[in-house]
């Protein structure tokens, strides 16, 4: 290869210095899909497509945005914020720095009400969204179950900007309504009691945050992340306000961290409102999400 092509900030040239730039960063898990990722979006083509282009030049101005994204996601900033989306069940959602990025585990959640929604025969079952962060939940939930009624509440307005968004690209404006305010006290007084209720509530202690990924800490909203000493705070107060809301039978499905799972289960069995607790596993095997069931009346 002669001298000047060599010198040539090629595609290919690009991915191998930013996978090295990064792997000497010990916090970065995969430098090369980070890299592709980066150099994708900021081309504007799918990360396959890079391999069939391995010898382009790109132009000087995706370059330019292509380095600054290096540098930033050098400084730590979450590749998410820095392409302005993440996939979460197979959608691709919206996300800026006013909200948690969409963690895999949270699928659970999704698939935990999929799960409780076939016990319904109502139409429309009626749902609530605590938290709602980007809308993940939400919006998922109102692309799977048809015959829908969500109301999506978070505690931030900026957050629920970026919820009301991918709402509308998922066409989902109709089945979800967004309120502002704490847990479910956001909603309209008088609000009909709903099938389920679900969250992905902030759970990390501030007696953890030690231990908490720095990336996570300096860039994630702390609003999204932490709930009280212990981490238990918020799904306290959820568990002592969900029975109002919930319909007979209904269901509270929520996600914790295996670390105050113990903590938790105790929280809804304290509860004489829930007749049922079940904890279900995440994909590593962790114990994830809480599925509590409201008393039914007794028959006869
Ligand atoms: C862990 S994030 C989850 C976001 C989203 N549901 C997800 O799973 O990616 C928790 C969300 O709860 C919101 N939140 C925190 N405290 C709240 C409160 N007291 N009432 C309502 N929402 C609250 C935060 O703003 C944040 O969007």
């Amino acid at each position: 290869m002669s001298e000047t092509a060599a010198d040539q900030w090629t595609i290919q040239r690009l991915l191998e210095w930013t996978t090295d730039f990064f792997s000497k960063s010990k916090s970065f898990s995969n430098s090369r899909l980070e890299a592709e990722t980066l150099l994708a979006e900021a081309l504007g083509c799918q990360r396959i497509e890079l391999y069939t282009r391995f010898n382009e030049i790109p132009e000087t101005e995706k370059l330019a945005e292509f380095r600054s994204w290096v540098k930033r996601r050098g400084a730590g900033e979450p590749v998410a914020y820095l392409v302005g989306h993440r996939e979460f069940y197979s959608l691709r959602f919206a996300v800026d720095s006013n909200v948690l990025i969409p963690r895999p585990e949270t699928e659970h959640v999704v698939v935990c009400a999929l799960e409780a929604a076939k016990k319904f025969s109502a139409d429309p079952i009626r749902i609530i969204d605590v938290g709602t962060g980007s809308g993940c939940i939400a919006v998922t939930l109102a692309t799977q179950v048809q015959n829908c009624k969500i109301a999506a509440t978070d505690i931030s307005d900026a957050a629920l900007a970026v919820a009301r968004s991918n709402a509308e690209t998922h066409n989902a404006v109709d089945r979800v309504k967004f309120f502002q305010g704490d847990l479910l006290e956001a909603l309209p007084a008088g609000s009909n009691p709903v099938h389920m209720i679900v969250s992905n509530p902030p759970y990390i202690g501030r007696g953890e945050t030690d231990t908490v990924d720095t990336q996570v800490k300096n860039h994630e909203p702390s609003v999204a992340l932490f709930s009280g000493e212990f981490g238990t705070e918020i799904i306290t107060r959820l568990t002592e306000q969900a029975p109002k809301y919930l319909l007979p039978g209904g269901f509270l499905i929520f996600e914790t961290s295996p670390i105050i799972m113990d903590k938790c289960v105790h929280i809804v069995e304290s509860n004489a409102a829930f007749a049922s607790v079940e904890v279900v596993k995440d994909y590593s095997g962790h114990e994830r999400v809480i599925v509590a069931q409201k008393v039914k009346p007794l028959d006869g």
